[in-house]
């Protein structure tokens, strides 16, 4: 089978090769996939620059989420069937043409879900849910910032604050995102690049805060972002897009620009830090994922989910594609879809 494989850490251009590699064989909790469509993460291009500890060692097949039809399943599964069309979550070995996952991180997708949405479902959509409905529990009325708003899990957090009727804050980098921020029906859209958030937050708010943060940029916007908590506010980090230097010292800065955080400067003001990992949370709860998947689907089912897909590349435009989602042009999920 065909796979696009990282051989090369660093620009897009010269990082990937598409290789000819034995088709994988499901294990006994396993489904393996004939891959229709796959989608690309920003994780994957922190892997790409060498930025991503969890990634495997080169040459790696990177590759969080599928679309496609089973073709074969371990001698164990029963909720999967031969020639179901399913969506999946992969821990890596997605950008190819057959993957293999459990079958806990498999769920079947309904007839009029096409192939680029349920990839977005895979991981933004799980992320997103498993963040605001789970760990947070978005209640009406609360006030809610979203960084990084018109991304792929910045969309799916939207959606479902906006299912919540909360009040939503949510930043972007460009006029352009930010309209469509509108369009979503965010109700305070914040240009961070012109604006300073934690200020916009303060004026927005009286000065009060906000409920709750998701953050997947890292750094000093988790600093801005736990003093632009209201009492009884929440942060949840679940990124570090903002991380850009793989020597030492710069990580070291980076760490180092989230701040310090002792209990006792969380019980005094009541507020709370959350940490989100997907891949841990799949390597050991995979009923969680299982769980997730299904009310992701329900949720699109009942439009409150309707995923935005920013383009749907070739996979020989690997390349073009990971520079698109690097550059910051994508505005939803980046999707790779075999011919
Ligand atoms: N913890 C987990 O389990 C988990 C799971 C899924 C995703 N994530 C994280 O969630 C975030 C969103 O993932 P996604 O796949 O949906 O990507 P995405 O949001 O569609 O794309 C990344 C966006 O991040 C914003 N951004 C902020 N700082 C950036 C920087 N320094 N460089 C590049 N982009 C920057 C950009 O939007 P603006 O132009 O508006 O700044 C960019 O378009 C990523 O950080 C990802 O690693 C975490």
């Amino acid at each position: 089978m065909k796979a696009i494989a990282l051989v090369k850490t660093g620009p897009a251009a010269t990082a990937f090769e598409v290789r000819e590699i034995p088709k994988p064989q499901p294990q006994k909790d396993e489904v393996l996939i004939k891959v229709a469509a796959f989608g690309l993460n920003f994780a994957d291009v922190m892997a790409r620059k060498g930025m991503y500890k969890e990634a495997p060692p080169l040459p790696a097949i990177l590759g969080y989420d599928v679309a496609g039809s089973v073709e074969a399943i371990g001698e164990n599964v029963s909720t999967i069937k031969i020639g179901d069309r399913v969506m999946a979550m992969t821990r890596f070995g997605g950008y190819a043409e057959y993957a293999v996952t459990n079958a806990n991180a498999v769920a079947v997708v309904p007839g009029n879900i096409d192939n680029p949405s349920a990839t977005a479902l895979t991981t933004q959509y799980c992320t997103a849910y498993y963040a605001s409905a789970e760990m947070v529990n978005l209640h009406e009325g609360d006030k809610v910032l979203i960084h990084s708003g018109a991304g792929g899990v910045g969309t799916a957090l939207i959606q479902y604050a906006k299912y919540k009727q909360c009040e939503i804050f949510s930043t972007a980098g460009s006029d352009t995102k930010l309209n469509y921020l509108s369009s979503l029906g965010v109700n305070h859209p914040i240009n961070y690049v012109t604006h300073n958030f934690e200020t916009e937050i303060k004026n927005l708010t009286a000065s009060k805060g906000v409920d709750v943060i998701f953050d997947a940029v890292g750094g000093k916007s988790v600093k801005k972002g736990f003093r632009s908590l209201a009492t009884g506010g929440r942060m949840v980090c679940y990124g570090a897009a903002e991380m850009n230097n793989k020597n030492i010292f710069g990580k070291l800065k980076f760490a180092l620009d989230f701040g310090f955080y002792h209990p006792i400067m969380l019980i005094g003001p009541a507020k709370t830090i959350i940490g989100i990992n997907m891949l841990r949370i799949a390597d050991n709860k995979p009923a969680v994922i299982q769980r997730c998947l299904e009310a992701v689907i329900q949720l699109t089912l009942k439009g409150v989910f309707i995923p935005t897909i920013a383009k749907v590349f070739k996979p020989e435009d690997i390349a073009i594609a990971h520079d698109y989602l690097e550059k910051r042009k994508s505005i939803g999920k980046v999707v790779m879809e075999w011919s």
